[in-house]
């Protein structure tokens, strides 16, 4: 492992109380491990299963591949040209401007997601206990099994406390800083989620469906592609590489400034991301068709259809336990990311002590959470929410974790590839303009990226399809 130091040209005493990353391995882990999440296992297969998978699956892959690569260079760039937080990095660049928005939309969106994620998280928590204390050890009908997760979401009573809990444990892991912290639990954490993910699909490929799972999830048939289908698939690839917020510019700002070669680590990343959610779709997907049932589960998906089929399988409560096991981890990482983006902006801004910060935005990420997890059920109003669908929770998923990211990836590229400058970033970068990594990452920045997301934007306003 090779240990960086701290060459940047700031002021000494700034670089020696900015905490950082150690080595070059800690970085990827830590920002593969914000990627990788509930995003990849819980949202990714339901989102391909509703939107008719095959399909999905391309557009989504296109989308990481064309956008969520350069938007995550064009984040670290800036992470590393400034060394600061999401919305102070805008205001050195760009002093006396309004750029800085964009990282306090970012960071908005940081309270919003922290709070519907980690209900999720905390469903998560739950049906690891409900395995390892054996109720998934003999079969469960599919209905037993949807009722017994409508009355463990429904009730306030466990579901609040789980998710507290895992804030309480991210929170800490924030606490104790980047080096000492984040990179620390992601060097322990993710390997052990790297074995569990391996094994799950070794054991899914090897079920009786695993054919009609594969066929599912890559035999695209485009009839079947629609305006929302793609927003959809859009909002997952920035949701899942935790792009167009700011985090990966937090993450960028803690790297040493002399760190060249971002191009591997930002690959690395993007792919271990994406290999997750396709391996996700291949655990999940073939023990869907082999129960029988539809991929078109929701939300639910991971919690209603798999416990039935891990239920009827030998050694069931220990896949079970694997799985949800797997859930917890990745959640942990990534909820981890959500709370460093807030308090690096109020560390780095307001001066705050990182105890303060996390302190604060714990608190908040579980007020603004209660609302979700009674979205399910525990309270009328919270779950019908306006009529949107899964209440006062899928207002937040869908407003913040699809629309205000892609909307944030948008402004993102304008600034990098119009305000701040390519040249400007491609140096930072370490990468000759003339190249063609340099001439390829321009384009992407400036033309690409920003007249996809806007065209998919404008066919959303026309059509008026927001779901
Ligand atoms: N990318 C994470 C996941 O896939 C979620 C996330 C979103 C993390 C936004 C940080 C910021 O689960």
């Amino acid at each position: 492992m090779e240990v960086m130091t701290d060459q940047s040209s700031a002021p000494a005493q700034d670089a020696a109380r900015r905490d950082g990353f150690a080595s070059r391995v800690g970085f990827v882990l830590s920002a593969a491990g914000s990627a990788i999440g509930l995003g990849n296992i819980w949202r990714f297969p339901y989102m391909a299963g509703e939107g008719g998978g095959a399909a999905f699956v391309l557009v989504y892959i296109l989308f990481v591949l064309l956008l969520g690569f350069p938007v995550m260079m064009a984040e670290f760039s800036i992470g590393q040209a400034t060394r600061r937080g999401a919305v102070q990095s805008f205001e050195v660049l760009a002093p006396g401007t309004r750029w800085s928005w964009v990282g306090r939309l970012g960071v908005s969106a940081g309270y919003a997601i922290l709070a519907f994620y980690s209900a999720v998280a905390g469903w998560a928590l739950g049906y690891l206990e409900k395995s390892v204390s054996g109720a998934f050890a003999s079969p469960i009908s599919a209905d037993a099994s949807g009722e017994l997760f409508s009355s463990f979401i429904a009730s306030p009573v466990t579901s609040i406390p789980a998710a507290a809990l895992i804030i309480a444990l991210s929170a800490a892991v924030v606490f104790k800083g980047v080096g000492r912290g984040i990179e620390r639990a992601s060097f322990v954490l993710m390997p052990i989620f790297f074995l569990l993910l391996l094994g799950l699909a070794v054991h899914s490929l090897m079920l009786p469906g695993a054919g009609d799972g594969l066929r599912f999830l890559f035999k695209p048939d485009l009839s079947k592609l629609t305006v929302p289908i793609v927003m959809s698939a859009l909002g997952q690839a920035f949701f899942s590489l935790s792009i167009g917020m700011g985090v990966m510019v937090t993450y960028g700002s803690y790297l040493n400034r002399r760190e060249t070669g971002l191009a591997p680590l930002a690959l690395s990343s993007v792919a271990a991301d994406t290999g997750v959610a396709l391996l996700a779709g291949l655990i999940i997907f073939p023990a869907i068709f082999t129960a029988g049932m539809k991929p078109a589960g929701g939300p639910g998906l991971a919690f209603v259809t798999l416990p039935t089929i891990f239920s009827t399988l030998p050694m069931g409560s220990l896949i079970a336990t694997a799985f949800y096991a797997l859930l917890v981890i990745a959640a942990l990482t990534s909820i981890v990311s959500m709370i460093e983006l807030i308090a690096a902006d109020l560390v780095d801004r307001k001066g705050w002590t990182r105890g303060r910060a996390v302190l604060l935005i714990a608190g908040v990420g579980f007020l603004l959470g209660i609302p979700c997890a009674l979205s399910f059920g525990g309270s009328a109003f919270f779950t019908r929410f306006f009529g949107v669908p899964d209440g006062f929770f899928g207002l937040l998923n869908i407003a913040f974790g699809n629309l205000v990211m892609v909307l944030g990836g948008l402004f993102i590229c304008l600034f990098v590839g119009w305000k701040w400058g390519m040249p400007q970033a491609l140096k930072v970068l370490g990468i000759a303009e003339g190249k063609k990594l340099g001439v390829l990452l321009s384009f992407s920045i400036r033309w690409l990226c920003p007249a996809a997301i806007a065209a998919v934007l404008i066919f959303i306003v026309i059509t008026g399809k927001f779901f």
